[in-house]
């Protein structure tokens, strides 16, 4: 019976030793690959993140601070809800992770056997566009003033070749990287014989000083006679921490005329104490080959093909809800989604109803963050079937308890005409794609194209 008991507690001891890998994780078995992960890609040298988070010292040195972080889930940075729907190069930390850094943390973050742990290293890109290349970048850099608040800036890269071609994919690489916070580019192209570059326009201007329709005229983007040469929309996109990707197996590609313009609308700089100069450049990859199947984009909401019900207007002092719906008139393959709101929206849900009634998941964010608007990838390309109606809904609170409110008191606040006033609201879901094609379903997007 003695022995028995012993045998017991012997068994119970050993499974507390097994137990206990979570209660004392160190660093070189169980945080550094963690951050690594999840962390470092914009916490390195070059990206976008205020400090490096690359070895035991970096990472030690802001232990509480990263255990604050994780637990609130303010970083990773990742609005869309993870149980909703799954995108290419998720970064989203489990519950166990979390307490993993926390134990971590509170157990005075014990290095391990670091005899072995490299520092990290960024991945090497497998995918990369072989054409050759050209810098797109503007004669003067771009003045930020160090008022401790976001710019907002719309802008103007004009493009001049000796002759049309084509190009393979876009790649931003911005100067500021720890003040870009996201930029999104249209190609526009001009007809030869109508160009427009007199080059007397501005190249940069900020977007709460003027209204949509005069930023066109003011970055001289449009003909000389005031009518608008043809746009390819998001032809490129860049957020801190978003590798540069292009689509692969002939997909996307642009025709290329030789008087062009990159027009950035938006690019986001977050706050600096400093005045600072900005002189981010585009690479372009060239090809011989014409795009087969070119990349499409529609755009609902505000300013879209299918209007916000009701009129987005929220009162103060008010929590108001408004949908979107449009029905899709062919089978198309979505390549990204992109959910855009303002400051003071709250929570998004886009899903779609096929003619058999099933659901589409899309995307669901329930903490709408104005500072991280991802183009969301799905893992492979998405099918919605024509006939199918896509439903979105958004919830804007226009309170004073809401931190991001712009006004205080608060004020009633609108979409006035698609002002891109950032104080302004828009309510928009904006989806890039194909024509869907058989076998479509199977072909993986963004980062996981190259695994
Ligand atoms: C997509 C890029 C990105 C990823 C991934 C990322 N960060 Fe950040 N992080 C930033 C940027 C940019 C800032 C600057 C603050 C801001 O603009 O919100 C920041 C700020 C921080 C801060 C300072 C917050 C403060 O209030 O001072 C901490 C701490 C931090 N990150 C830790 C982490 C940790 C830990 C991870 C991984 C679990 C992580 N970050 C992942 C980009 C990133």
């Amino acid at each position: 019976m003695f022995y028995r008991v012993i045998g017991i507690f012997a068994i119970l001891i050993l499974l507390g030793a097994c137990g206990n890998k979570n209660e004392q994780p160190d660093f070189a078995n169980d945080i550094a690959p963690l951050i690594y992960k999840n962390c470092s890609k914009c916490h390195s040298d070059g990206a976008g993140g205020p400090f490096n988070l690359t070895n035991y010292q970096e990472i030690a040195s802001k232990g509480n601070l990263i255990s604050y972080v994780t637990e609130n889930r303010i970083m990773p940075p990742w609005p869309a809800d993870p149980e909703y729907t799954h995108f290419s190069g998720e970064t989203v930390l489990s519950r166990d992770e979390i307490e993993l850094i926390k134990t971590w943390v509170k157990n005075g973050m014990p290095s391990g056997d670091t005899s072995s742990l490299e520092p990290y290293k960024r991945p090497e890109r497998k995918m990369f566009p072989k054409g050759p290349s050209m810098l797109v970048k503007l004669p003067t850099p771009f003045r930020i003033k160090g008022n401790n608040t976001d710019h907002f800036f719309v802008a103007r890269f004009p493009i001049t070749l000796d002759h049309d071609t084509f190009l393979e994919a876009v790649e931003f690489i911005p100067s500021q990287k720890r003040l870009v916070h996201h930029m999104n580019a249209h190609l526009i192209t001009y007809d030869e014989g109508k160009s427009n570059q007199k080059k007397t326009g501005k190249y940069w201007i900020r977007q709460d000083q003027a209204e949509s329709v005069r930023i066109h005229q003011d970055l001289d983007l449009l003909y000389e006679d005031g009518s608008y040469p043809p746009m390819t929309p998001s032809v490129c996109n860049y957020l801190p921490g978003s590798q540069f990707s292009y689509y692969p197996h002939g997909i996307g590609g642009y025709k290329l005329k030789k008087n062009s313009a990159f027009y950035l609308n938006d690019i986001h700089f977050g706050p600096s104490p400093v005045d600072v100069e900005d002189s981010s450049y585009f690479r372009l990859y060239f090809t011989s080959k014409a795009p087969t199947r070119p990349v499409s984009e529609f755009q609902i909401g505000t300013l879209g093909i299918a209007p916000v019900t009701p009129e987005l207007v929220i009162p103060p002092n008010e929590i108001k809800t408004f949908h979107i719906k449009f029905t899709v008139p062919e089978d198309i393959s979505v390549l990204s989604l992109v959910p855009h709101m303002h400051l003071i929206g709250k929570k998004f849900l886009a899903y779609a109803l096929k003619p058999s009634g099933d659901t589409i998941r899309l995307i669901r964010i329930n903490n709408w963050d104005f500072r991280w608007q991802y183009f969301y990838q799905p893992p492979t390309m998405l099918l919605i079937p024509r006939g199918s109606t896509i439903y979105v809904e958004g919830v804007y609170d226009n309170t004073s308890s809401n931190p991001n409110n712009p006004f205080s008191p608060p004020r009633q606040i609108a979409d006035r005409d698609g002002s891109m006033k950032t104080t302004d609201e828009m309510f928009q879901l904006i989806i890039t794609y194909v024509p869907y094609q058989k076998g479509d379903e199977l072909k993986k997007l963004g980062i996981e194209a190259e695994e």
